[in-house]
């Protein structure tokens, strides 16, 4: 909406609808944002993390939900995948979390109306070396976020693909997690393992998160996806999100050009189920 609100008017209709966009907007913000903190976590990487961290991101702040989008995993999938150049950061995620006075402000980058980026790098990866003898090493990202979170309805962090010192960092500042689970029979292994880790780790560390469980890469046309989903549905139940994301070429292609897929290819059925997961987190969180 901002390129819109730049544009010149070209008549009063067009006046009066960029006005009313406007004051919808106060109007959506005036109600107190929410800080909903979720993170998008697996220990298996390749299952679907970053392309949901993005395209859910980007559908929020559709809905003109004041969304950031954060990465923590220092392969910096997310920066690149909204276009940035990710290894030449002027700052980036790892100093304002290695360094305790600054604030996680001055690392925020727009990307579009409702939605800012904590870009991550490669630098990232030593945080997790230096935070072992750190005494605050598992709260250093929750206490940053005190300072931003009421600018925000949502903060999305996509995590590495391991249980190190970030993913339980992302954890313990979260509201909820959504394990993206891709729609295979490996995965139901795989499965197990992670219900397990975040389950010992919330016990360990007294959270209290909500786990949902997101089917990812889903191929209609194969018996193997529709097993998956009956095997989680009976075994996790509720925990099983309703959407389905279905594997699409669409969504690969659009991250590979930097854009969401709101962008690349609003029709695709990869933005129809990004925005029905984004519906349905808007509804439950
Ligand atoms: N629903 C999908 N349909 C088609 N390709 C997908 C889909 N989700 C992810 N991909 C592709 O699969 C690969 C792994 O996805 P990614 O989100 O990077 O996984 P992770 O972050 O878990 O490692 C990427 O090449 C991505 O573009
Ligand atoms: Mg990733």
């Amino acid at each position: 909406m901002r390129e819109k609100i730049q544009e010149k008017p070209h008549d009063v209709d067009d006046r009066i609808r960029i006005l009313k966009d406007w004051l919808y907007q106060i109007e959506e913000n005036k109600g107190g944002k929410k800080g909903k903190v979720l993170s998008i976590c697996n220990l298996k990487g390749g299952v679907g993390k970053t392309v949901t961290a993005i395209n859910l991101s980007a559908f929020l702040a559709a809905y003109k939900k004041r969304t950031l989008l954060m990465d923590l995993d220092p392969q910096g999938h997310c920066g690149l995948g909204l276009g940035i150049d990710v290894e030449n950061l002027e700052k980036s995620i790892y100093e304002t979390l290695s360094d305790g006075t600054r604030s996680l402000t001055d690392t925020i980058l727009p990307i579009k109306p409702n939605l800012d980026i904590l870009p991550a790098n490669i630098d990232l990866a030593g945080l997790e070396t230096e935070l072992i003898t750190d005494s605050h090493r598992t709260t250093k990202l929750i206490d940053k976020l005190q300072s931003i979170k009421h600018l925000y309805e949502y903060i999305i962090i996509d995590c590495p693909p391991s249980i190190g010192l970030l993913t339980i960092n992302a954890l313990v500042a979260s509201h909820a997690v959504i394990i993206p689970v891709q729609s295979s029979i490996l995965s139901l292994y795989g499965i197990e393992k992670i219900m397990e880790t975040i389950g010992t780790l919330m016990e360990d560390l007294s959270l209290d998160i909500k786990v949902y469980l997101l089917l990812t890469l889903f191929e209609r046309n194969l018996r193997e996806s529709w097993i998956v989903r009956e095997k989680i549905q009976s075994a996790f139940g509720k925990l099983l999100l309703n959407t389905i994301i279905r594997k699409n070429t669409r969504l690969n292609e659009a991250v590979r050009r930097g854009i969401t897929i709101l962008e690349y290819e609003p029709r695709s059925m990869g933005a129809y189920d990004y925005h029905q997961l984004a519906r349905e987190i808007m509804e439950i969180e």
